[in-house]
């Protein structure tokens, strides 16, 4: 069915993808495609984003969401500013709204943030005129994760439709399991969680999920295990009996990989705990797309912004340095 460019539009602010339409989604993946290949290039630049000022706003860690938001701002040759917590007045106590509205103040066009509260990307894209895009809030959405493990499994199967895909881990706490539930989902595949009923939502099967309770059983039925990292520092006490015990029981390893009717590809959306969650052998093995999924990132990011920067479908203009 044609769909028109108005319903595509992805609005002023990437939030999650809970409210994106299956159309939405595969714009986003389809205009991600040429923008793999800017970054192959000699010369990583094109200049779609020329005379933008995009501010990341990092307050908790990251490796792979801040530095492939910088690269795909980079490449799109717009101006960035990084600021977190430490070193900026947020450690004086600044609220997010007016350290927001100072950086606007500045005349900034985009922000990125990651903050550790549920919302927080929403509540500030309500209040300031900039685009928001969320990089991480609290347990609620990933939606730029999402969106690179959707390009890395279409990549990989040539399509996401009818695809069994496993979601494995600490779900209770995963912001990345909420975004891939939607985005999977929403483009026709089936999805399945495992992991200690500890660590499931009590309400996950109303998202349309099945409940794999054993890492066996999400083995057997799964085409894809995405892998979750156990999020420590989320957890007070008593989630698990051990980190040890976890590796026995749910911990993805060769041995339980080989006893699978198909080989499975493994997604991990880092940072991993290896010998926990995932065994080394089977992270750095031949059906790891792990390192791949961290490539997409920076093409799916790039998507993202040149979208809500207001590009035009001509992506493939934009890739080739041609104004859009
Ligand atoms: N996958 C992910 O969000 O990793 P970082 O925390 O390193 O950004």
């Amino acid at each position: 069915m044609p769909t028109d460019a108005a319903s595509l539009a992805l609005g002023k602010d990437l939030v999650g993808l809970e409210t994106l339409s299956p159309a939405q989604l595969r714009f986003i993946l389809d205009t991600a495609e040429p923008f793999k290949e800017v970054s192959e290039r000699a010369i990583k630049k094109v200049p779609a984003l020329r005379g933008k000022t995009i501010v990341n706003l990092f307050f908790e860690a990251s490796t792979r969401t801040r530095i492939s938001f910088e690269f795909a701002e980079k490449r799109l040759s717009a101006d960035t500013v990084n600021v977190a917590t430490q070193g900026s007045s947020v450690s004086k106590g600044e609220t997010l709204v007016d350290t927001a509205r100072n950086l606007e103040a500045m005349r900034i066009d985009m922000v990125v943030i990651r903050h550790g509260s549920s919302g927080a990307a929403k509540f500030l894209g309500d209040r300031i005129a900039s685009n928001v895009i969320n990089a991480g809030d609290g347990k609620h959405e990933h939606p730029t994760q999402a969106l690179l493990d959707l390009l890395t499994l279409r990549d990989k199967f040539g399509r996401i439709e009818g695809l069994k895909v496993a979601i494995c881990g600490d779900i209770l706490h995963s912001r990345v399991a909420r975004s891939n539930i939607w985005g999977l989902t929403k483009l026709g595949a089936e999805v399945g969680v495992c992991g200690p009923p500890s660590l499931l939502p009590r309400d996950i099967e109303e998202l349309g999920v099945t409940i794999l309770p054993r890492i066996e059983d999400a083995i057997a039925w799964a085409d894809a295990l995405n892998v979750l990292r156990l999020q420590l520092e989320r957890m007070q006490a008593g989630f698990i009996p051990s980190l040890r015990e976890y590796n026995r029981v749910f911990g993805v390893t060769r041995d339980r990989l080989a006893r699978a009717p198909k080989d499975l590809v493994i997604l991990h959306p880092g940072p991993m705990n290896r010998g926990v969650e995932i065994d080394s052998d089977v992270a750095d093995g031949e059906h790891s797309v792990i390192l791949p999924q961290v490539t997409n990132g920076v093409a799916v990011r790039m998507a993202v912004l040149y979208l809500l920067a207001g590009g035009t479908g001509a992506v493939a203009a934009a890739a080739r340095g041609e104004a859009a």
